[in-house]
């Protein structure tokens, strides 16, 4: 009977684990749409196979998480954090990448998020300088935002090292990143990190980052 019941318990469980796999967000514009700010191949290449291994291999770490939980090995569990923060780390900042970027983007913010920069930061241009310099002086791989912080009401400009995600590192709630690791830029800019973060104001989604803030707010 109780052999009978756990079989017919297995469908549903085997349901539920796959649908809290995590997966690859598709994105709203083609590989090529960012052109010439960001070549095709480095979006192929950035998209299909750097951000889908960060997804491949959370899934993985979690999936062995889940198997230390349920035996109580804390061994384990300890041994795998740093595979969480680095490819959770990474599937989260991505996944907030892909939709900073548009091909329609680029310019100036609008509203209210331009009326916060120039608060915080003076002018428009400042902030972009401001951030521009956090974002080319990372050492080795990290990631330029812009951040929310909720406590002050106020925007913030962080660096953070490796994949380590702004808001579990810093508490800033993202609205702007810029990924500067070289596979985001070497196939195009090779070693002239600083002439990539110039070219992708060229293509920030402005409003992305506008909303990003009013639901940061709430
Ligand atoms: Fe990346």
């Amino acid at each position: 009977m109780l052999r009978r019941y756990s079989f017919c318990l297995r469908p549903a469980l085997s349901y539920l684990a796959s649908r809290q796999k995590h997966s690859l967000p598709d994105l709203t514009y083609d590989y090529g749409a960012l052109e010439p700010h960001i070549s095709a191949e480095i979006m192929q290449l950035h998209h299909s196979k750097h951000h889908a291994t960060y997804v491949n291999n959370l899934n993985i770490a979690e999936e062995k998480y889940k198997e230390a939980l349920a035996k109580g090995d804390i061994t384990t569990q300890v041994a795998l954090q740093s595979a969480l923060k680095f490819n959770g780390g990474g599937h989260i900042n991505h996944t907030i990448f892909w939709t900073n970027l548009s091909p329609n983007g680029g310019g100036e913010p609008q509203g209210e998020l331009l009326e916060a920069i120039k608060r915080d930061f003076g002018s428009f241009e400042k902030m972009k300088e401001k951030m521009s310099v956090a974002s080319v002086a990372v050492q080795g791989s990290g990631w330029g935002w812009l951040g929310f912080d909720k406590e002050s009401g106020r925007l913030r400009i962080a660096a953070c090292a490796n994949q380590d995600p702004l808001h579990g590192t810093t508490g800033l709630i993202p609205l702007l990143g810029i990924d500067v690791w070289e596979h985001a830029y070497y196939l195009q800019y090779k070693n002239v990190r600083p002439d990539y973060v110039k070219a992708i104001w060229n293509v920030v989604n402005w409003e992305n980052v506008s909303d990003r803030l009013q639901a940061a707010k709430k």
